[in-house]
């Protein structure tokens, strides 16, 4: 029997079928905006290529007859080692946008990080978490030039119930993006910044360039350092993860400032072109912590194999990017679930055939690499 989806497609067996069928829902400036890296994007293939770098040293003969697949991040139990990365502007892959995320992501019992740049509330999307128990969501900050404005989403996420405060640190002005450039990318009439529409903001159109890029020259703070990170934690108790940090001396300072999580990424390639794809940066971050923080990791992370390999390097968990985009574009809520489900069915053979019956059983003597 066939499978058919949005009644006219078959089902796609994996993230990558996703992708393909995803340009077919979405416009060519939301398609290149949403898959396109910086520069020659020779970080953001190296994100996927470094994976593949990694073998397997799989140990035989181990009872994986019943599997336990189930962690915890920053103290909130996950039914699998994984968090829907923040990513902006999803109303453009679907009208139910960071919503249906947000419910995929909780009934599948992983984490999500909402964007700054949501084109759905704040509010919006934290009311979802309060259907499901446990549900563990984040708030990804951009920090503003108007500290009022930046103090206000942080107080509005923490009221909201959002568990963590993600400040992102690899973005003080954005990443060239070609593509974007060419399409002058704007959001189309109705599509907006849910969270700062209210304070007057919105994407530029009409300059000859990305309107997100001079969004970010124009609102956000690119004088941020180190020394800022104690202000942004007197703001509310939500303790402090650093998204970007690609350095054992950083994650080190992170470690210093207070934070309890760092996620080890390149922005999905998307800042720094040539920045080290984060897989390879890994191993020295994790030996700079010493198990001070929690390191989560992200790009690139396309079959549940890779979940696997960035466990054992001594990631807590991950964060999956642009497959979500893309099955919410393909079929909303329903996509993002069969997204998730996809990997998470693909670690669970990966963690069997590698003689792991739980995530514990994951070390770093499973990898070879030449
Ligand atoms: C992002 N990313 C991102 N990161 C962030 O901190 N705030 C944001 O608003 C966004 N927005 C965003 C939009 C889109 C379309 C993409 C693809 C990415 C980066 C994201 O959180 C993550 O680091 C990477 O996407 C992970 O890489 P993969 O899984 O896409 O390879
Ligand atoms: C991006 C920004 C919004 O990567 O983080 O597009």
């Amino acid at each position: 029997m066939t499978i058919l989806l949005n009644s006219d497609r078959t089902l796609p067996i994996n993230l990558f079928e996703y992708e393909k069928q995803a340009t077919q829902h979405l416009s060519q400036m939301a398609f290149d905006y949403y898959s396109s890296g910086a520069g020659d994007e020779a970080t953001l293939r190296d994100n996927q290529a470094a994976f593949a770098r990694y073998k397997v040293r799989p140990r035989m003969l181990v009872d994986v007859s019943e599997r336990d697949l189930t962690t915890s991040v920053l103290g909130y139990p996950l039914q699998l080692p994984l968090l829907i990365a923040p990513m902006a502007f999803q109303c453009l892959a679907h009208s139910d946008g960071e919503v249906a995320t947000a419910k995929a992501a909780a009934a599948a019992g992983v984490g999500m990080v909402l964007s700054t740049l949501s084109t759905k509330s704040i509010e919006e999307v934290a009311a979802v978490s309060h259907q499901f128990q446990n549900t563990l969501q984040w708030f990804q900050l951009y920090i503003h030039k108007d500290r009022g404005l930046t103090r206000v989403m942080v107080e509005r996420a923490y009221a909201a119930g959002y568990k963590a405060l993600c400040v992102t640190v690899d973005a003080p002005i954005l990443g060239r993006r070609e593509r974007d450039k060419r399409n002058e990318f704007a959001l189309p009439p109705g599509i907006q910044l849910a969270n700062l529409a209210l304070s007057g903001l919105n994407i530029p159109q009409e300059h000859q360039e990305s309107g997100l890029l001079v969004y970010f020259a124009e609102q956000l703070d690119s004088s941020i350092t180190w020394r800022d990170l104690e202000w942004l934690q007197s703001l509310s108790p939500l303790p402090l993860v650093l998204k970007g940090i690609l350095r054992g001396d950083d994650a080190t300072r992170a470690v210093e400032c207070g934070a309890k999580a760092i996620v080890v990424s390149n922005h999905g390639g998307r800042q720094l072109d040539s920045a080290i794809a984060s897989l390879d940066a890994l191993s020295e971050i994790v030996e700079a912590v010493d198990s001070r923080l929690e390191v989560l990791l992200d790009g690139g992370i396309r079959r549940g194999i890779d979940i696997l390999k960035a466990k054992a390097l001594g990631a807590r968990a991950v964060l999956l990017g642009r497959p979500i985009l893309w099955g919410l574009a393909v079929d909303g809520e329903a996509g993002v679930a069969h997204v998730i489900s996809l990997l998470k069915d693909e670690f669970d053979v990966a963690i069997a055939l590698s003689g792991c019956a739980k995530l514990r059983d994951i070390d770093s003597s499973l990898i070879f690499k030449k």
